[in-house]
């Protein structure tokens, strides 16, 4: 497998937090009914487990103890916020055994675009779930739940299914943009991804835009994170020019490609705000808060930010995650590292679940958004 695949791969302090978030920005404590979610691996929960081949080994041993579509060895952030909302976690939309969308479902497919890419899965690995793609599952999951909601005679019936009046209290969370990025570094030069960038944070716009007209208004959207630390991208540089990698040996140009989607991303949420009336638009800056554990990971209790939990890259010999090969005549099994927990990367793309866990801690609280007010008061009341 090729690196393009797997790209494409609370106290006194927070209630004057929340006293001041309200303040500041109107918005008050909400009870959130449901969770909608858009994205890609960083976030999907098993869509493309359900779609096309399950997560293997070792994937999930930490949390679940078994694979379970996630790409880490347990939890993710959109794990953890629905935790802290106290809703259980969220089913995958194209997963059609035993779930659950009582309270909400989850679009999201490992190496999903926001623009579609006119790739074949099979060969880069990119997703045909691409952003625009999720919101027609979204659109046709909502008149299709509140046709069978309404048809149920029992209430045993309508269990596992969304109530319709939650659909406007529920909160739209989107992570997506790095295979967007990835695609670019692949392709073309980083002149070409800045000549479609405004493209690609146009269609962004445009999915919330829609989403609102169906009645969303509270929305949750993530910045993309540094692409340049992602291990695997480090380990293909041997021997740096100077000027290439920054002082924490991230890859100065392709974090710069995150840095402009993310300046971009930011205007145009505050220009939603303005068009979209009775919306609650929260930006949060994921790329600080993971920049902010991969440039101090010992003082986090975490090892080197370069090192890899489970695989085998060295050289220019990659064995993904949970995969068998042989390099040099000799059969490798890329396995896991005995502790996940002291690693930030799980599989040298994803990260672990105790790096998701520290980035979450630090995101939910509203350290890392604009407006600054935690994730149970990014709502309108
Ligand atoms: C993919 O195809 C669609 C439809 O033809 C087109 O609008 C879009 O620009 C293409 N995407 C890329 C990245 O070439
Ligand atoms: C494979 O062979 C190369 C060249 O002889 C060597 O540098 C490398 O360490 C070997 N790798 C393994 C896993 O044995
Ligand atoms: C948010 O939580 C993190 C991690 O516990 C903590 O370091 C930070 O100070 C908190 N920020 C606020 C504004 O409460």
């Amino acid at each position: 497998m090729e690196v393009g695949r797997v790209f494409i791969a609370w106290s006194i302090a927070f209630l004057l937090l929340s006293v001041s978030g309200e303040e500041m920005t109107g918005l008050s404590h909400c009870d959130i009914p449901a969770i909608y979610n858009f994205g890609d691996s960083n976030s999907d929960t098993g869509g493309i487990s359900a779609a096309f081949y399950p997560a293997g080994q070792p994937s999930g041993e930490t949390f679940f103890h078994e694979p379970a579509g996630r790409g880490s060895d347990g939890r993710l952030i959109i794990d953890f916020i629905a935790k802290r909302l106290r809703l259980p976690y969220l089913s995958a939309y194209l997963d059609s055994i035993g779930a659950s969308f009582r309270h909400g479902a989850n679009f999201a497919t490992g190496g999903s675009t926001i623009r579609q890419l006119n790739e074949s899965f099979f060969l880069t690995g990119a997703s045909p779930f691409s952003l625009d793609i999720q919101i027609v599952q979204f659109d046709q999951f909502k008149t299709h739940t509140g046709k069978l909601y309404n048809k149920a005679k029992k209430n045993s019936h309508r269990r596992n299914l969304p109530r319709p009046q939650d659909f406007s209290d529920a909160l739209y969370t989107f992570d997506i943009g790095q295979n967007d990025i990835a695609a670019g570094i692949r392709k073309s030069s980083s002149e070409n991804f800045r000549a479609v960038l405004p493209d690609i944070i146009d269609q962004l716009a445009s999915a919330v835009k829609h989403l609102h007209e169906q009645g969303a208004r509270n929305f949750w959207i993530h910045n993309t994170g540094p692409i340049g630390c992602l291990p695997v991208t480090q380990r293909n540089y041997h021997h740096p020019m100077p000027g290439i990698l920054d002082e924490h040996g991230c890859l100065i140009a392709q974090n710069d490609m995150a840095i402009e989607f993310n300046r971009q991303l930011k205007r145009r949420v505050t220009k939603l705000r303005t068009q979209l009336p009775g919306a609650a638009l929260t930006y949060v800056d994921i790329f600080a808060a993971k920049y902010k554990l991969i440039s101090n990971p010992k003082e986090q209790g975490f090892v080197d930010a370069r090192s890899i939990c489970c695989g085998y890259h060295e050289d220019s010999n990659h064995v993904w995650c949970g995969h068998r090969d042989k390099i040099n005549g000799t059969e490798i099994y890329a396995g896991s590292c005995e502790d996940p927990s002291k690693y930030i990367s799980w599989d040298g793309v994803h990260y672990t679940e105790a790096a998701n866990h520290w980035i979450a801690n630090h995101i939910l609280n509203g350290s890392f958004t604009d407006p600054p007010v935690p994730i149970t008061h990014a709502c309108l009341s």
